[in-house]
């Protein structure tokens, strides 16, 4: 094998600088500018994550006022409307209030407040007041709660 001529050495010098500055422009795009600033900015989070609602459509939002405290008697219990539902709310002690879903459990009729009761008008289903417990049938099942907390004087959703 003979010695490298210098004019080989420049060409392959040459060939090897044009793959290291194609190696280097290929390193750039991909590197953030010198300023530090990328190309485009960053998606923001508002523009990664579609809007979702924060609760359930058929459900109360997060502190919603549904009435006053001073509205529902001590020991008793008043009907209501929840997000255009009814609704029963019963205080069985001074400051601690309770909510239903007044949609009987038997065959859907709309239950009423009756003191420390609820009654169903059409078969005649009896539920506390306090614990939306079947008291009488033919309903098997309790009423369904809803979360409601005292805040102030006014009664709020919790869930
Ligand atoms: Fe309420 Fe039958 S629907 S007792």
């Amino acid at each position: 094998m003979t010695d490298p001529t210098r004019r080989t050495i420049l060409t392959l010098g040459s060939a090897g600088a044009v793959g290291g500055a194609l190696a280097l422009v290929g390193c750039a795009a991909d590197a953030p500018s010198p300023t530090g600033a990328a190309s485009s900015p960053p998606p923001t989070l508002a523009e990664e994550t579609p809007a979702e609602p924060s609760a359930a459509p058929d459900a109360p939002a997060l502190g919603d006022d549904i009435a006053a405290v001073a509205d529902v008697p001590v020991g008793g219990s008043i009907d209501a409307t929840i997000n255009g539902e009814p609704a029963l709310i019963a205080q069985p002690t001074a400051g601690q209030v309770v909510a239903f879903s007044a949609i009987c459990t038997h065959q859907q009729c709309v239950v009423a407040a009756a003191g420390d009761e609820f009654h169903c008008p059409c078969h005649g289903s009896m539920y506390d007041a306090a614990t939306g417990d079947v008291i009488q049938g033919p309903a098997l099942d309790p009423l369904t709660p809803i979360g409601v907390a005292v805040s102030g004087d006014r009664i709020v959703a919790t869930s």
